[in-house]
Order: structure tokens, then C-alpha cells, then sequence
């Protein structure tokens, strides 16, 4: 069996990013799920790559926390002070004195590239056995990007920045993406040999390529196939456009693997959510974080999801849920709002302007209208009238309620938790309940009902409302 290759992974993202006029590093910024960084690192991943090196530098604290999180075997790397991408690649070199092999580097604001890009370009520069080959695209815009400049054989000559262009180099529109592949040794060697003699004074990666080319070694291209891919953002208008692209992508791909999008252009996916085939995304609806959505659930329109499952052929209109769970064939909304710590079991519903939170539902529950539900356990087949509210803050500490099976909670009712009714329980309309209901048992707190007659033609004589019971009690005599 053949070895598998040995690979590093190199990320610069010690930059600043100043056109994001923000006080978040640029490669923090985040569209459709995951950060820049977190995007790049994903398309690297298929690399399997020894170590992956992440260069830091403007706001390093910042980078190397959210690394921690999203990606804790990668080691960041200082460049207290940014002087050009090829100190940034010496640096990160220095601090992986064992790489050998192929060390794939990465500009960490290039989030729409794909891992099989990536992959495309580690077999072409492996394959031919290079020096250095780097991913190119030809764009209609090259404005402020490093152009490739081929020899008269049609290989590759060196990069120059535009800065540092002709116009006869300039008008050349295929340009470096800022993603490379390297022979670790023959980079070390040239990265030794880089100058600052240029329009910025820094040290350039870029350079490798013209001093690896001068010596004879074998240095190469490789063309994107989508030059969309190799697009950087460098303010929030450009991210705006990249996340605008992603969402296509996202949306695009779900559709082909047989979800339906009602209307893509409003639909806002995250890279991390799963939808089945036959579930159905109405308009103007976002999915984000951890969410899972079963075959044959109906999404929206104007749904907001974040981290939830919604079971197969459940509903869910004009919603608001984060870190529930909607069971199998459920239904949800209009004007629901699911707060984290919901569960909700097969067939159960939550209607219009309800508010849920640490709430399990039976299977078969129903809160149809106008609710609270915090902290509770509601038994399969109970019903909860409209308006009830499950009182679960004393003001110090939250409490929690259990309604049985099959119990049937009265309209207007307030549960005063810690507090539970029995299964086969009523509770009449309007009881303010904080004593356990037994099972079977009716639960009752209302004063008993007592009228006053004439009460009207006293006490608000010359009303409408006086004129009306006088109408009302002549018809009676006529009677
Ligand atoms: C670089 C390339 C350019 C290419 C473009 C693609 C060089 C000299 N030029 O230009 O040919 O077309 O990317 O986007 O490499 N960084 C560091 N430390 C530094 C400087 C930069 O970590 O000292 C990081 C940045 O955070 C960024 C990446 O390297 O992620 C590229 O830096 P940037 O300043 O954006 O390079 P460009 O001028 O865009
Ligand atoms: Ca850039």
C-alpha cells in the first residue's frame, strides 16, 4: 500500500481587512452559517492534511478564540506585524519544522471556494511533480488583483501585483486567487530569497514564483473551473455579493437533490442546515445553524429556523424557533415563537401567537392560541385553551408544570408552577391554579357568579347601554 501523501495546510488570515471599516477581524465576518475562516478551512479539509497552520495577527485574541471553537487541532501562528504574504508563509513554515511534502496555502477571505477545487489543484501540482502551482481565474474584472504573467511557451512566467504592473501586464485578466500549492523544501529555499523591493515594501508569496521559475524549477497553473470561486471580500457590499452567490449555490443544490424552493431569491440557507428530498421551503424563509428538516415538511412562507429538527410532513408557518424540536407531522403557527428546550411529539400543535421554552408536548398536545408555555410538561392528547399561562418565574426562580394525559386546561387559565394536573383532568375557564389537580378531577378557582338586576339602569342611566336593557326588557313584557 502506498503512503498517503504528507501535507500542510497554511491559512493567512493575519490581515487587517481596513475596507470592512469594522471592529471585527474581516475573516470573522460570517455569511450563510460559517465564517470566512470557517468557510476556507472547510474547502481545505479534504486535503487530510498533517497540520493546518492558521496565521494571526490583527486582533490574534479574536482569531484564535473563534479557532478554538470551530477548528481546535489547528494551530495559530503570530505575525505581530503584516509585512507581506511571504513573511507570513516564513513565519508559518517556522513553526513546522517537520512539514514535508505539499503545503497547501489559503488567503482566509476566499469563502466560496470549493473543496473539490482544492482537491483539483493538489492532484494537478502532485501530478506534475512541481514546485509551486498556483489557482488561477480569468475574470472580466481583475482591478486590484495579481496577474498572471505566462512565458511565450504558455507556461507560467511569475505574478505581478498591480501595483507593481505595466499596462501591457495590467490588461492581462487571469489572476492570482491567492491559493497555492508548494513542495515544502523548494518553498522554504525561495521564501529565503524574497525582497521588499516593491511598490508596498513587503516580502510577496507571490515572488516564490518568478524565483522558482528563474532557476529552473517546474512551477504551474491551475485554472478554476468557476471563477466565481476565487472571489475575495474585501468591504461588506463584496460579502454581501458573496453571500448572495452562496445562497444561489445552497439553494441550487437543494433543489436538484429534490427539495422544493418556493422562491430562492428570499430563501436563506445555511451551509450547515440538511433538508430531505419533498420538503417544501416557502418564501422569505431562513434556515441556519444546526437545523435538520425531514421529508415532506412544509417550511414558511416567513419562517425563521435556528438549530431545529422538524420531523417528516410537519408545518410550520410564520415562525420564530430556536433549539426546538417539532415532531413528525406537527403543526406550528402563524405567529409562533419556539424558544430553546422545546419538544414537540408527533401530531402535537402550537397555534397562533404562542411562546414556548423548555416545553414538552405529547404526542397529540395541542396549545392552539395565544399561550405561554415556559417550563413545562404537557401529557400526549391534552388540550391547553386559549390564553392560558404557565406562570413559571416567582420572580427568583423558575418553576415547572406538568399537565397529564389527555387533560384539558379551560381558556384563561394561569398555572402557578411549581403546580401539576393530573391526567383526565379539567380546569375550568379562568382558575388561577397553584395546587396540584388530581387525575379525573375538575380543578376550579373562580368566584361563584352573582347578578345584580337593574344594575345598569341605576348606575348608568342615559347610557346606550341603559337604552339598550330598557329595549330589551319591554320586548321581554311583550312576550
Ligand atoms: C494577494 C496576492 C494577489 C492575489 C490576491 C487574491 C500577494 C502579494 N498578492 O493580494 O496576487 O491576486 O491576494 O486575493 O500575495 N496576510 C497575512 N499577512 C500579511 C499580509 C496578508 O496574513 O502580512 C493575509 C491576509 O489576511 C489575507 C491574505 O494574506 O487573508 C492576502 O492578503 P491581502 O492583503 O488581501 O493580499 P492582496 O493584496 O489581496
Ligand atoms: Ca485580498
Amino acid at each position: 500500500m502506498s503512503q498517503a501523501p504528507r501535507r500542510t495546510v497554511v491559512v493567512l488570515a493575519a490581515g487587517e481587512g481596513k475596507r470592512m471599516r469594522s471592529a471585527t477581524p474581516k475573516v470573522l465576518h460570517s455569511l450563510l452559517g460559517r465564517t470566512l475562516l470557517g468557510h476556507v478551512l472547510a474547502a481545505a479539509a479534504p486535503a487530510a492534511a498533517e497540520q493546518t497552520i492558521v496565521v494571526v495577527g490583527h486582533k490574534a485574541d479574536q482569531v484564535r478564540e473563534h479557532l478554538a471553537e470551530i477548528a481546535p487541532t489547528a494551530v495559530p501562528v503570530l505575525q505581530a506585524e503584516q509585512n507581506g504574504t511571504g513573511h507570513a508563509m516564513r513565519i508559518a513554515l517556522d513553526a513546522a519544522p517537520d512539514a514535508a511534502g505539499t503545503v497547501v496555502v489559503l488567503n482566509g477571505d476566499v469563502p466560496l471556494l470549493r473543496a473539490e477545487t482544492v482537491t483539483a489543484l493538489i492532484e494537478a501540482h502532485e501530478a506534475g511533480n512541481r514546485a509551486a502551482t498556483v489557482l488561477a481565474a480569468a475574470v472580466d474584472d481583475p482591478t486590484g488583483l495579481g496577474r498572471i504573467v505566462r512565458d511565450a511557451g504558455g507556461g507560467l512566467a511569475r505574478i505581478v501585483e498591480e501595483r507593481d504592473a505595466s499596462a501591457e501586464v495590467r490588461a492581462i485578466r487571469e489572476i492570482n486567487a491567492g491559493i497555492y500549492a508548494f513542495d515544502v523544501a523548494q518553498l522554504r529555499t525561495a521564501l529565503g530569497k524574497l525582497s521588499t523591493d516593491n511598490d508596498q515594501g513587503e516580502e510577496y508569496l507571490t515572488d516564490v514564483f518568478g524565483l522558482l521559475a528563474e532557476v529552473g524549477s517546474a512551477v504551474g497553473v491551475h485554472v478554476a473551473a468557476d471563477a466565481r470561486e476565487t472571489l475575495g471580500a474585501n468591504d461588506r457590499a463584496q460579502l454581501a455579493g458573496l453571500r448572495a452567490m452562496l445562497r444561489d449555490r445552497i439553494n441550487t443544490d437543494l433543489m436538484r437533490s429534490g427539495v422544493s424552493i418556493l422562491d430562492p431569491a428570499t430563501t436563506w440557507i445555511d451551509v450547515t442546515v440538511t433538508v430531505e428530498p419533498d420538503a417544501v421551503i416557502d418564501q422569505n424563509s431562513q434556515l441556519r445553524g444546526d437545523t435538520r428538516v425531514e421529508t415532506g415538511a412544509v417550511i414558511g412562507p416567513d419562517t425563521t429556523l435556528v438549530d431545529t429538527a422538524v420531523g417528516a410532513g410537519a408545518t410550520v408557518l410564520r415562525t420564530h424557533s430556536i433549539g426546538a424540536e417539532i415532531g413528525p407531522e406537527a403543526t406550528v403557527g402563524p405567529f409562533s415563537y419556539l424558544r430553546p428546550g422545546t419538544r414537540m411529539g408527533r401530531k402535537s400543535k402550537v397555534g397562533g401567537f404562542v411562546e414556548t421554552k423548555n416545553a414538552e408536548l405529547g404526542d397529540g398536545a395541542k396549545v392552539p392560541h395565544l399561550t405561554y408555555v415556559g417550563d413545562a410538561t404537557i401529557g400526549a392528547k391534552a388540550n391547553i385553551g386559549a390564553g392560558t399561562i404557565f406562570a413559571n418565574y416567582d420572580g427568583v426562580n423558575k418553576h415547572r408544570t406538568t399537565v397529564g394525559e389527555a387533560a384539558f386546561v379551560g381558556s384563561d387559565t394561569v398555572l402557578i408552577a411549581p403546580v401539576e394536573i393530573g391526567p383526565g383532568a379539567y380546569v375550568a375557564a379562568g382558575s388561577a391554579i397553584d395546587k396540584r389537580v388530581p387525575p379525573g378531577n375538575l380543578g376550579v378557582t373562580r368566584a361563584q357568579q352573582r347578578n345584580v338586576e337593574g344594575w345598569t339602569a341605576r348606575r348608568r342611566a342615559g347610557t346606550v347601554s341603559a337604552e339598550a336593557a330598557e329595549r330589551a326588557a319591554d320586548k321581554g313584557k311583550v312576550e
